[in-house]
């Protein structure tokens, strides 16, 4: 079986993960990530190859897409941070590039007082969502973007 090479691409705050919030986001940062997918994945992990990619500004993370998409990139674990609730850029480069997309949040966005939180544009653009298990999300986002390629 050939390898994924899967895109690990992140929105605005999300480089400060670690010291930001962490009541709401965690005390981990992307350092642990390989360990968890490992977790999940055991022996499939060698059958994938994550790549990070974390930028604040919007137009960033769509030419980050299309490079994507041009180099064969298989799929993408994105948390496009506050972006998700507000960006119909996003959303549009989503709907054409045709990559599966899964969605994830390290909060429950569902479950916080912010009514915006519950909105996102780039929903219906993405195969699945996985938000509220922290750095774990990312892993499970991993897990199931595997599943779908592989299947
Ligand atoms: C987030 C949730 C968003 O509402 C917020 O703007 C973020 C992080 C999360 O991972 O829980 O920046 O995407």
């Amino acid at each position: 079986m050939t390898g994924y090479k899967i895109l690990v691409l992140n929105g605005p705050n999300l480089g400060a993960l670690g010291k930001r919030q962490p009541e709401i986001y965690g005390n981990s940062t992307m350092d642990i990530l390989p360990e968890l997918v490992e977790q999940v994945l055991g022996k499939n992990t060698a059958n994938v190859s994550l790549e990070f990619y974390q930028n604040n500004s919007e137009g960033k993370l769509i030419d980050r897409i299309e490079q994507a998409r041009e180099e064969g990139i298989d799929g993408i674990v994105l948390n496009a941070g506050a972006y998700t609730h507000t960006s119909l850029a996003l959303a549009d480069c989503l709907a054409w590039v045709e990559l599966p997309v899964v969605e994830v949040h390290l909060s429950n966005v569902l479950a916080r007082s912010e009514p915006l939180r519950q909105k996102s544009f780039i929903g219906r653009h993405v195969i699945g969502v996985i938000a509220g298990f922290g750095m774990m999300s990312y892993a499970l986002a991993v897990q199931a973007l595997f599943q779908h390629l592989k299947d």
